[in-house]
């Protein structure tokens, strides 16, 4: 994935708003960090294995009023400086985000043709081909190896001798931000300074070339193009931790008004109308995203059981690739925090060639998938810098809420929201029950999450977020598959934790909880349920406050927190943990 920003700016201080903005970019990957400088005509590059903070002491020593930096998150070749960003081959310097499909054959043959490697990157055939067809005019050099490439890649190229620098879009997001400190392009907004207000999305095809006098788009082959610049909203992207210890703490606290604001922003900006008639006429409703969006996509599809339609829920990355036979009228929801998932990108471009109609349900409006949709659904929770997904989560569930209630008694949906959005403050307030579920999971080999119907959706939610962020092992399975496999795994390490709301399979969840221990497993029960069950004397039991069908969201919320709490009680930082990253663009 990684993150990438160039920038020409009116002082000499390039570098030093590349590196602030490649601060705000980290969400994207935080292996390796590298940044070039180009001033009286030279190229200077510094990078370093570590996070984006590793290059603060050489930033005041990187003097010109051109730069480009890369935060990265690897693909091809192991972390490390060698394989930082940016690539640099004679007067060039590229930094790149995606991957480049094609790199082994246009390796070989830039090896035969003389060229030397020296990162085990696909990444460093970009900038090799790209001198390679220089003739003079750095334009055409990129546009010649750009139509060379395949796969996905958005590039920023800085070359001695040319003063702005030279910006590429293929299947990875880029944006231009026009602002007093200079013009910028980026891989996302966070990444350009505050007083940017006005951006430009590029589109896949285009070039890019910007100098001090703005920015000019092209084709691949060299035909100018018109973009419009567009206002953004930029209210929520500090990248300040607001008095709490973490992002993801600060995000959970604003898991509440994230369903508030959804819920605001679906009745202010939705063309209800639209939305009625996409959602009654379909006769199947796929839908569709990766990691927790995934998970919401779970729950929704109970959201649309009164529905005619067919409902299925599919990981977007198999979709794309083994798509089910379209019935005539399929409705594709396509969930994604960013917008940007590529598998989530490319299952709804594929749909969209045949023919189904697409909604979009994202909690940023200027993304990839909103250009592809017939409508968007917005989720308002504002940024959302933790890499493992909480907030959102939640105002995703709401914006799915309506959705499936568009047809029905939407006003009263709209109520039911609103009332537990209320109930979010009681559950965070129950910290003694927070606590113990998490002593209890940093103190087990392995967290088993278990529930029927419903809760086991919001299992699977917990069991994602507990590993992400403490990298303890986990995993969540319907209570009653427990005897057909799982059983074999439990032991004095292991914990249960069964999710107990659905008043149908309580008394059987039970039982699987009684199975756990007496085979010498530890467990722990969340549920809205009064009812005491004395034979359970002993099992920690979280009772979280009781509102009816949406329990999904106070015991989804109760997890996360406690994935947090465990996570920080044995030493993880949450916000960024290892090997991961937020907008996963590449496949
Ligand atoms: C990554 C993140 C997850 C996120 C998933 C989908 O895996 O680590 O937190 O749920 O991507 O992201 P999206 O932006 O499509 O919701």
């Amino acid at each position: 994935m990684c993150g990438i920003i160039g920038c020409i700016t009116s002082d000499d201080c390039a570098a030093k708003s590349v590196y602030e903005g490649l601060l705000r970019l980290e969400y994207r990957g935080y292996d390796s960090v590298g940044i070039s400088a180009l001033g009286g005509g030279k190229i200077v590059t510094v990078k370093k294995s570590g996070r984006v903070s590793g290059l603060a002491e050489y930033v005041g020593g990187l003097k010109g009023n051109v730069a480009a930096g890369h935060t990265r998150w690897a693909t091809h070749g192991a972390p490390s400086g060698v394989n930082a960003h940016p690539h640099c081959e004679g007067r060039f310097s590229v930094v790149h985000n995606g991957i480049i499909e094609n790199y082994a054959e246009l390796r070989d043959e830039l090896i035969s043709r003389g060229y030397e490697f020296r990162s085990e990157t696909d990444s460093e055939v970009a900038v090799k081909l790209i001198a390679d067809n220089f003739r003079g005019d750095v334009l055409a050099a990129v546009a010649a190896a750009a139509v060379r490439l395949r796969g996905s890649f958005a590039l920023v190229v800085l070359c001695e001798g040319f003063e702005g620098f030279v910006a590429v879009r293929n299947r990875s997001s880029l944006v231009v931000g026009v602002c007093e400190e200079g013009i910028f392009a980026a891989s996302d907004v966070p990444a350009l300074p505050e007083s940017a207000d006005e951006i430009t999305v590029m589109e896949d095809g285009d070039i890019a070339v910007i100098t001090r006098s703005g920015a000019q788009y092209f084709d691949f082959c060299l035909n100018t193009v018109t973009r419009r610049a567009r206002r953004v909203e930029r209210d929520g992207f500090t990248a300040d931790k607001g008095g709490y210890p973490h992002f993801m703490l600060k995000e959970l606290n604003q898991s509440a008004r994230a369903v508030e604001d959804t819920v605001e922003g679906f009745f202010r900006s939705v063309d209800l109308g639209r939305l009625r008639s996409l959602v009654s006429g379909a006769d199947e409703i796929i839908l569709t995203g990766c990691g927790t969006a995934y998970n919401s996509g779970l729950i929704a599809a109970r959201f649309f059981g009164e529905s005619s339609a067919r409902v299925r829920v599919e990981i977007a990355s198999e979709l794309r690739y083994y798509p089910p036979k379209m019935s005539k009228n399929t409705l594709v929801i396509a969930i994604s925090q960013s917008g940007e998932t590529a598998d989530t990108v490319g299952a709804v471009s594929l749909f969209r060639q045949t023919g189904a109609q697409v909604i979009a349900v994202t909690n940023c409006g200027y993304s990839a998938i909103t250009r592809l949709a017939n409508i968007v659904v917005p989720v308002c929770a504002g940024a959302e810098i933790c890499v493992a997904a909480t907030k959102s989560y939640f105002g995703q569930l709401a914006a799915l809420y309506l959705t499936a209630n568009v047809c029905a008694d939407v006003a009263f949906a709209k109520s039911q929201l609103r009332s537990v959005a209320l109930q979010f403050s009681s559950v965070l307030s129950q910290t003694a029950e927070c606590e113990c579920f998490a002593g209890m999971c940093a103190a087990s080999r392995a967290v088993f999450f278990m529930g029927r119907g419903a809760d086991y959706d919001v299992a699977v939610e917990a069991s994602l977020k507990l590993k992400e962020v403490s990298y303890i092992f986990s995993d969540a399975y319907p209570a009653g598959e427990l005897k057909h496999g799982t059983l074999a795994l439990i032991d004095g390490d292991t914990l249960g934790i069964f999710v107990i709301c659905q008043e149908r399979t309580a008394e059987k969840c039970i039982s699987a909880v009684h199975e756990v221990l007496c085979r010498g497993g530890k467990a722990a029960i969340i549920t809205d349920m009064e009812a005491e069950d004395d034979s359970l004397d002993g099992v920690p039991v979280w009772r979280i406050p009781r509102v009816g069908k949406m329990s999904v969201f106070l015991s989804a919320f109760a997890l996360q927190l406690v994935a947090y709490r465990t996570a920080v009680k044995i030493g993880r930082d949450p916000d960024k943990p290892r090997n991961l990253a937020k907008s996963v663009t590449v496949e």
